[in-house]
């Protein structure tokens, strides 16, 4: 059987203009569902990001017992004080790492038994990462030798908060451990080596956590009883760089974005970009649920090589495949340091990017764990990408497009659904020209 690809064609472009607010922020939504489910009452949830990995988590929340109800533009989530039915069916969670992660997390130290599956990219990502320190909770989870499909069993209450040192930078790990540990007697204590986006600990305190950081080590008091808050979901500042970026490469753009997410940890692309030379400005910084958040104005700019170390890599690993483009149109050498954890995305993205990139016609050399690109103002383009069913790596290509000298074709544009469902509008509505294909 063939798949059914829905294609798009990037064109180079100019005078990107427009005011906008990016998409909801991916990360905080699927947070904002998980953790309201388990306040005592209802939270109202606004700007929730309706796209497809939300929209897996939502309807597993609903599979769990958990009743969520759509008010116009709002979702009402009635919380259960952390009880859950036993699903019926298997969870599934389709593309999305986080919302299998956290989920799993949560629902580790209830009592619930529950089947986990996803798509083919989500079954080969690594789970041993959040199984071996629940499994050190004492939780019962069966695994596929740390592969989906995922089942976790009913331990009578026996789970147990731990004391751990988090050796990789990852959120969701994290995360999936203070969920677990949320309603167990004790202290939960995470040592981040590698700190990452702190969504989890902003959003539990803000519905009355005990939770505290300590420059690397977060301690969360249990038991806790979340009371529900009215929770507004900023807009995503991994959508909103692509948005950045295209305007940067392409010449006469200048863009305003409203409402976007400046958490620290999810901003180093602000600070690499800042150093290549790009025209940035953030205004009205202010707080919104304990999350930073301002509007960006960006315009096309003359950007220069950087070299990024691997300590920042943490806070831009999302953004990594869209910086990947910018250093492709600077003049210069660019390197990039610490990307293995690039390799576990919904793909390869090192793997993925380079190959693109290079079939793009940049010059670009690839390490074990690090990149170097070699800029120019003028990149060929005209290759068809294999995005590899990663919505990153198929928005960033269409992105470089934007500024090549031939257009941009990716074999497959359904996935951007799991995170950006506009993304083409949204580009049209700047001057970007994105189309169809038919094939
Ligand atoms: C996320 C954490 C990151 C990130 C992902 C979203 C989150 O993954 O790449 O897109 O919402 O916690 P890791 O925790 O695997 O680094």
């Amino acid at each position: 059987m063939t798949k059914n690809t829905f294609t798009l064609k990037s064109l180079k472009s100019k005078c990107l203009t427009g005011k906008l607010s990016v998409p909801a922020d991916k990360s905080i939504s699927i947070r904002a569902l998980l953790i309201s489910s388990i306040c005592f009452g209802n939270t109202n949830i606004s700007n929730l990001l309706p796209s497809e990995d939300v929209k897996n988590t939502l309807n597993c929340l609903k599979e769990l017992g958990i009743k969520i109800l759509k008010k116009g533009s709002e979702f009402e989530v009635f919380g259960q004080g952390g009880f859950f039915d036993d699903p019926q069916k298997e969870l599934f969670l389709g593309n999305s790492g986080t919302g299998l992660r956290l989920l799993i997390g949560l629902l580790s130290a209830r009592n619930v038994n529950a089947n986990f599956a996803g798509d083919k990219s989500l079954s080969s990502r690594p789970m041993m990462r959040i199984i071996e320190p629940l499994k050190k909770m004492n939780t019962s989870i069966k695994h596929n030798n740390g592969y989906l499909p995922i089942k976790i069993e009913k331990n009578n209450d026996s789970s147990l908060p731990i004391n751990y040192s988090l050796e990789i930078g990852s959120a969701q790990v994290k995360s999936a451990i203070l969920l677990a540990g949320i309603s167990l007697s004790g202290s939960t204590i995470i040592k981040e080596k590698f700190p990452s986006r702190d969504h989890t600990e902003i959003l539990l305190k803000y519905l009355g956590a005990n939770i505290k950081k300590e420059k690397n080590i977060i301690t969360l008091k249990s038991p806790n009883f979340l009371k529900p808050k009215d929770i507004f979901i900023p807009g995503d500042f991994s959508s909103a760089a692509f948005l950045i970026v295209a305007t940067l490469i392409t010449k006469e753009s200048k863009i305003f974005l409203k409402n976007v997410g400046l958490n620290f940890f999810r901003t180093g692309l602000l600070e690499v970009l800042k150093k290549m030379n790009a025209k940035i400005d953030i205004l009205n910084k202010r707080l919104i649920n304990g999350e930073l958040v301002g509007d960006i104005i960006v315009e096309s700019s003359n950007l220069i090589s950087t070299e990024v170390a691997s300590n920042l890599a943490p806070r831009l690993i999302d953004e990594f495949p869209i910086l990947f483009v910018a250093a492709s149109y600077a003049s210069g050498k660019s390197t990039f340091r610490g990307l293995e954890e690039l390799k576990f995305k919904e793909s390869d993205r090192l793997k993925t990017m380079a190959n693109a990139l290079g079939d793009a016609g940049v010059e670009l050399y690839l390490k074990k764990d690090s990149l170097e690109v070699i800029g120019n103002k003028t990149q060929l383009g005209g290759n068809l990408v294999i995005t590899k069913n990663d919505h990153r790596i198929a928005m960033s290509m269409l992105t470089f497009g934007l500024a090549a000298e031939n257009s941009i074709t990716i074999d497959d544009s359904s996935m951007i659904k799991t995170s950006f469902p506009k993304f083409k509008e949204t580009m049209n509505s700047l001057n970007a020209i994105i189309n169809n294909v038919s094939k």
